[in-house]
């Protein structure tokens, strides 16, 4: 039987005081609402359908790039309203499963199990126990411990405002229960809203067991009402990715100064020392240390590399035992081959960097593919940029570039040139040959006098 995930976002969001709409804040990087449609894909392989309301413009351009349904809830009557919106676009056999854009931490495990346990022509429900439970719809049990109701906190007595045990929002159930009862619900409550929770009473009075399935850390089902809420969840999520990485056998100095906003393996005996932020597809070998401050974005890193304090590293691809940084920054389409070091205030762009070539301080190395055994001197420029068209730059295996080169692209350098400090290269470079830009010849003045400081006393 096919599953048909309906994910609900139309509403406001105003706790979060913000010109977005609240499903696309973001946690870890990603849009809460991301977070809910990636965890969707694992339990079915239908496009989910999405109830969009408010600045719906918006969300849609954010999430072009997916497949997904759109059903547009024009005004914001309440989540049994909203799901009522998606019913005419659910197909007749489908079992459905309901979730909410802003509870972004739920975790397919969850949603497999509540699949999996819930009986055909049941309804399914994800609770969770509180410790403050409120603002949460409280799950009333009779003394068989059978589900009968859900209390809105708005809605609770005295007694109610006690129970622990919340709604998650949370449902599996076939499209057909919802068919029949759905439109049963009223908006006779505290918050005059069509309350997708009336659906449990509803089923209840037609015979309808209600099994419920409880998330292990509770944390999955927090909803992001406010940006309290939504720091404390990154907190949260942050400790599990970062308790993972260990598990692995990754040192981090400080787990609460590492932040992972992607997808991010790292191998055994690695060191990861504090305020290192890794984001996008981030893949790091065995035995590599990365220093403080450091920013790694989309970028694999091979094995016994070190990427020293304050570097930022992005697009590229860095092959074993290279050394890189302080104050290092790499850019998209870079691939460094083995053994290369890169020193302070280097920046390189879109290029290849030969086995254990240096390039070791102040330099700019872009659109370049540079052999191995290469030693470029300080202050080094690959001049890649007419103003109109960029330029490659090619450097053939063991050159050696002296100090404040400029290297004028496009042009080429042969295999074992030595290039004299201070040039401005210009045209093919020979192998093997030392070539320099003629230079002003040096002069000395001996009868040269230091200007001294005028005499102003009076
Ligand atoms: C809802 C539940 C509550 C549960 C809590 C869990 C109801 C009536 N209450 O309360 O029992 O404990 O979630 O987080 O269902 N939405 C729409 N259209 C609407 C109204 C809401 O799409 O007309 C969407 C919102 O964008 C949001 C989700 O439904 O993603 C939940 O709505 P929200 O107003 O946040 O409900 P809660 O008060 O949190
Ligand atoms: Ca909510």
């Amino acid at each position: 039987m096919a599953i048909q995930v309906v994910i609900l976002a139309a509403g406001l969001g105003t706790r979060m005081r913000s010109a977005l709409p609240k499903v696309l804040h973001r946690l870890a990087g990603k849009s809460l609402i991301e977070h809910v449609i990636a965890q969707s894909l694992a339990v079915s392989d239908q496009a989910p359908i999405i109830i969009y309301g408010h600045q719906g413009q918006l969300l849609r351009d954010h999430l072009a790039h997916l497949n997904l349904i759109w059903v547009e809830q024009k005004e914001q009557l309440g989540t049994g309203h909203a799901l009522l919106k998606a019913l005419p676009t659910i197909k007749d056999h489908d079992d459905v499963l309901v979730l909410y854009g802003d509870v972004p931490l739920i975790s397919s495990a969850t949603l497999k199990k509540l699949i999996s346990e819930t009986p055909k022509n049941n309804l399914g429900l994800v609770t969770a126990f509180l410790s403050n439970p409120s603002g949460y719809g409280r799950i009333k049990r009779d003394h068989n411990n059978q589900v009968v109701s859900i209390i809105e906190d708005k809605d609770t007595n005295e007694d109610e405002k006690e129970i622990t045990e919340i709604n998650s929002g949370i449902y599996f159930v076939t499209k057909q229960i919802l068919q029949r009862l759905l439109p049963n619900i009223n908006n006779s409550n505290e918050q005059r809203e069509y309350y997708l929770t009336d659906l449990i009473t509803l089923a209840k009075n037609d015979n309808i067991d209600i099994n419920t399935v409880t998330s292990k850390h509770c944390e999955e089902i927090l909803g992001v009402n406010d940006r309290l809420q939504l720091a404390l969840l990154e907190r949260f999520y942050q400790r599990s990715q970062t308790e993972k990485l260990m598990s692995l056998g990754v040192t981090l100095y400080d787990p609460t100064r590492v932040d992972i906003r992607g997808d991010v393996r790292i191998g055994e005996d690695s060191i990861i020392d504090v305020n290192v932020i890794f984001e996008g597809q981030i893949n790091i070998g065995r035995n590599c240390i990365i220093g403080p401050n450091v920013l790694l974005r989309d970028t694999i890193i091979g094995d016994g590399c070190e990427i020293k304090a304050n570097s930022v590293i992005e697009g590229a691809v860095i092959a074993a035992s290279c050394q890189i940084g302080p104050f290092a920054r790499v850019r998209p389409g870079s691939v460094l081959k083995q053994g290369v070091h890169i020193g302070n205030f280097v920046e390189i762009k879109n290029s290849l960097v030969g086995d254990a070539s240096k390039i070791n301080h102040l330099s700019y190395i872009g659109d370049c593919e540079m052999g191995s055994q290469v030693n470029i001197g300080a202050g080094t420029i690959t001049c890649n940029y007419d103003g109109v068209n960029k330029h490659k730059t090619i450097i053939g295996n063991g050159v050696f570039i002296g100090s404040d080169t400029q290297l004028v692209a496009p042009i080429s350098i042969g295999n074992g040139a030595v290039i004299g400090a201070g040039s401005t290269l210009t045209k093919t470079v020979p192998a093997d040959a030392l070539t320099l830009t003629q230079k002003l010849e040096q002069r000395s003045f001996l009868n040269w006098k230091k200007p001294m400081k005028e005499n102003v006393s009076d």
